[in-house]
């Protein structure tokens, strides 16, 4: 028995380790978004629930061609509505000294789901060839609306924000109070006490600015790092100037599977909250 016990043992150590080096390089190939809610296809984790159309999975926010260029958002797949949203500095806090432009910038991708309003598998190009599907209509693939195929929940949810975003963290809000000065030394906002200063950069498309986080402290980015938007300001003291805007993927990055509500950072001790807030 003893023996026959060692000799599985062995022969189970030897497949683990034969698993662990089958499925090591397979892991790493797929690691990032195929493990997340964000893999809407046929595949990965969610692949029960999800959609037996496609294998695919950047295609339900990205496309190679024909994206909607509306908003500065990278090749994406979906219509995006801007229209109909109310902001959060429509509440009217006293507090609230910067300025909130319309939705727009990367947060209107996010909300081209997360608004409720639009079918999940809506996309602009389907997988394939569309001109062997004459049946596809562009925009309607399934048709379902998001809250019946349940993948985002009813209004009121929270995965489904609504068009009601007065309360929700703002978004498309100048960081800092506001104010960006090209004077300010190292490219920085004025700073507002209530804030970390954040860190900026020019490349050959602008000025890029993110706040250092614990996890990520040098002033270089990454992505554990807080990505702030660059928006020409059209309200406030800063009309056509380029600033430095809170979005939707300034906490969260769509792509990472490290924290499952794709947090940038690990919120553990409000650590998403004190790395922009001197609180
Ligand atoms: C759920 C929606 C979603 C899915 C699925 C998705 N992306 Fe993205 N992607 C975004 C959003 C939103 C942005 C803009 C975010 C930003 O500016 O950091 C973005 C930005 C990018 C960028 C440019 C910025 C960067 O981080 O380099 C690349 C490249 C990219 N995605 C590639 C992919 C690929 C490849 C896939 C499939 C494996 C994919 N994405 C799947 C939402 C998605
Ligand atoms: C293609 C549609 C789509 C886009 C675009 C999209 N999401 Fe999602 N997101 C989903 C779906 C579907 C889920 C999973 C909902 C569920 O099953 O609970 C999800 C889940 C999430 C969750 C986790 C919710 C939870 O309770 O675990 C967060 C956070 C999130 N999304 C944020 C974002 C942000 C921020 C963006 C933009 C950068 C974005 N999403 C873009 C479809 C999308
Ligand atoms: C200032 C930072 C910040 C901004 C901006 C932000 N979020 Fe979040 N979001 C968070 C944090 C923190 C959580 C809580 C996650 C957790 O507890 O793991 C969260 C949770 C969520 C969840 C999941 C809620 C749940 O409990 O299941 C969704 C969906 C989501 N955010 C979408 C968005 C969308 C869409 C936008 C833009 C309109 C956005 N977020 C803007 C910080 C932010
Ligand atoms: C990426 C930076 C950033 C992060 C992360 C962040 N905030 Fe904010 N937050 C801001 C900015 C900018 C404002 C606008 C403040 C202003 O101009 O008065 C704001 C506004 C607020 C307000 C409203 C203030 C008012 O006067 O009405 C509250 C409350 C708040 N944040 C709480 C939080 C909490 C809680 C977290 C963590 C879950 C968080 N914030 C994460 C940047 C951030």
């Amino acid at each position: 028995m003893t023996r026959r016990g060692g000799r599985v043992r062995l022969i189970g150590h030897l497949l683990v380790g034969v698993l662990v080096g089958m499925f090591l390089p397979t892991m790493s190939a797929v690691a990032g978004i195929y493990n997340t809610k964000h893999n809407l296809g046929s595949s990965g984790l969610n692949a029960a629930s999800n959609f037996s159309g496609t294998e695919e999975i950047c295609v339900f926010c990205h496309t190679p061609h024909g994206g909607d260029a509306s908003a500065a958002v990278p090749l994406w797949n979906r219509q995006l509505d801007a229209g109909g949203f109310q902001t959060y500095d429509q509440m009217g806090t006293s507090t609230l000294d910067a300025n909130v432009e319309p939705i727009g910038s990367v947060s209107i991708a996010c909300l081209s789901c997360h608004d409720g309003s639009q079918a999940m598998d809506s996309v602009i190009n389907e997988p394939g060839s569309l001109a062997d599907n004459p049946s596809f209509s562009v925009g309607d693939w399934s048709g379902q609306a998001a809250a019946v195929q349940g993948r985002i929940g009813p209004v009121d949810v929270v995965t489904n924000l609504g068009k009601d975003l007065t309360n929700d963290h703002p978004v498309g809000i100048q960081y800092a109070g506001g104010g960006y000065s090209e004077s300010y030394p190292g490219g920085r906002p004025r700073v507002d006490i209530d804030f970390n200063p954040p860190s900026s950069e020019v490349l050959s498309t602008g000025r890029v600015w993110w706040v250092d986080s614990r996890e990520h402290p040098d002033s270089s980015f990454s992505k554990r790092d807080l990505k702030l938007y660059s928006r020409v300001g059209t309200r406030g003291s800063n009309v056509g100037e380029l600033q430095p805007y809170v979005e939707c993927a300034s906490c969260h990055d769509p792509h990472v599977d490290y924290n499952p509500t794709f947090l940038r950072i690990d919120p553990a001790g409000s650590a998403v909250c004190l790395t922009c807030h001197a609180k």
